[in-house]
């Protein structure tokens, strides 16, 4: 792999103590070609405008997938990525269902080892924060012509990160628009389901919310997953969540939690939920927490669900007894190297690995 790296860092400009997520990129990026059948070029360069004709596909047939992943650092500043095969696995699902090449595990993951490491000093220190990692594939044909694109481009950028949401959530129960429908697109990362979740989400944030809780799309009686997150319900003593299928992103972080939950003891359960049962157990009070679940977000509590346009607000739990606060520690433990990796899930780099 060929690396160029830059005669200038940015680094100083960057101000730790108020990151604004996907607002400064690190230094450096790995880009790597796949022309004529053949993965090529691959290499790690300043991070900067690449130049693609006004006819890739990408721009008009909408051929992109993308991951999210992070890098945590310990009070050592040593290294670890989080679970970053299960990102490799997945955007390859998403790219086999968009008609994209398959992306060798040896690009994936040496440009993804590299890059971190000559990075390593955009990894923010602190209990939470992350460097947000962000590999995408893009069809780069310049023709119109509305089949798959012939050449690809595979990069990987990288941004600080802190804690994505603030605030607890208003989440409002979607009735009209969908994200996903079954024979589609929804359990990839495609690029083209953000796009199309925009529209609502704004119509939704002007109403007051959030986030929208999205339902399937031919009844809007069933739950889905809301925003960039997965959700999980504390319900009747169980925690509860949607169980994955072809409308639904399959999540690390919800993958995480079912384990950590688990091996806690905690009844769960991965089922078809409705939300019939959701506003049954908020009315009678057997719903006492719901929180959505992402890389990004980590774990967010709900603090309100609105459905036909009755809001209702979660009971208020103290912080001592809440399952969200508790699984959220144990997870970001794990992240950062604060606890045992029960589950193989950290994979530390080495400086100059
Ligand atoms: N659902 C959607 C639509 C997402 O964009 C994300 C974020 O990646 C998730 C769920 C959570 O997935 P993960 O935990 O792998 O980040
Ligand atoms: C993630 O959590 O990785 C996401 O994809 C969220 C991102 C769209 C901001």
């Amino acid at each position: 792999m060929k690396i160029e790296k830059t005669l200038q860092s940015r680094i100083r400009e960057i101000d730790f103590d108020n990151i604004s997520f996907g607002s400064q990129y690190s230094d450096h990026m790995f880009c790597s070609e796949y022309i004529d059948g053949k993965w090529k070029n691959s290499m790690i360069k300043p991070f900067g405008n690449i130049g693609i004709s006004p006819v890739s596909l990408v721009f008009h047939y909408g051929q992109a997938v993308f991951e999210g992943m992070k890098a945590y650092k310990d009070k050592n500043e040593e290294v670890f990525l989080f679970r970053p095969e299960e990102n490799f696995k997945r955007i390859n699902r998403s790219s086999i269902r968009l008609e994209m090449p398959y992306i060798p595990k040896y690009i994936f993951m040496n440009g993804l080892k590299k890059l971190i490491d000559i990075d390593r000093d955009w990894i923010p220190k602190n209990y939470g924060q992350s460097l947000y990692i962000r590999p995408f594939l893009i069809a780069t044909n310049g023709v119109l012509s509305a089949k798959p694109s012939k050449n690809y481009m595979f990069m990987i950028v990288s941004t600080p990160a802190d804690i994505y949401y603030k605030h607890p959530l208003k989440i409002k129960i979607e009735e009209k628009y969908s994200r996903s429908a079954s024979g589609g697109v929804g359990f990839t990362k495609a690029a083209g389901n953000y796009a199309s979740s925009f529209y609502p989400t704004r119509l939704a944030n002007e109403e007051g919310f959030d986030q929208i809780l999205w339902t399937d799309s031919s009844s809007h009686t069933i739950i889905e997953e809301s925003g960039t997150m997965n959700v999980f319900f504390w319900l009747k003593d169980k925690l509860v969540t949607p169980k994955a299928n072809d409308n639904i992103l399959s999540g690390i972080t919800c993958k995480s939690i079912l384990s950590l939950a688990k091996e806690e003891g905690i009844t769960v359960e991965e089922r078809n939920l409705s939300v019939l049962e959701i506003i049954e157990g908020l009315k009678k009070g057997e719903l006492k927490e719901a929180f959505g679940c992402g890389t990004a977000v980590v774990i967010n509590d709900f603090e309100m669900i609105s459905y036909q346009k009755n809001n209702f607000l979660l009971p208020s739990v103290s912080k001592k007894e809440k399952i969200s606060i508790r699984l959220k520690k144990r997870l970001l433990d794990i992240q950062h190297n604060l606890s045992e990796d029960i589950f193989g899930w950290r994979l530390q780099l080495k400086k100059n690995s």
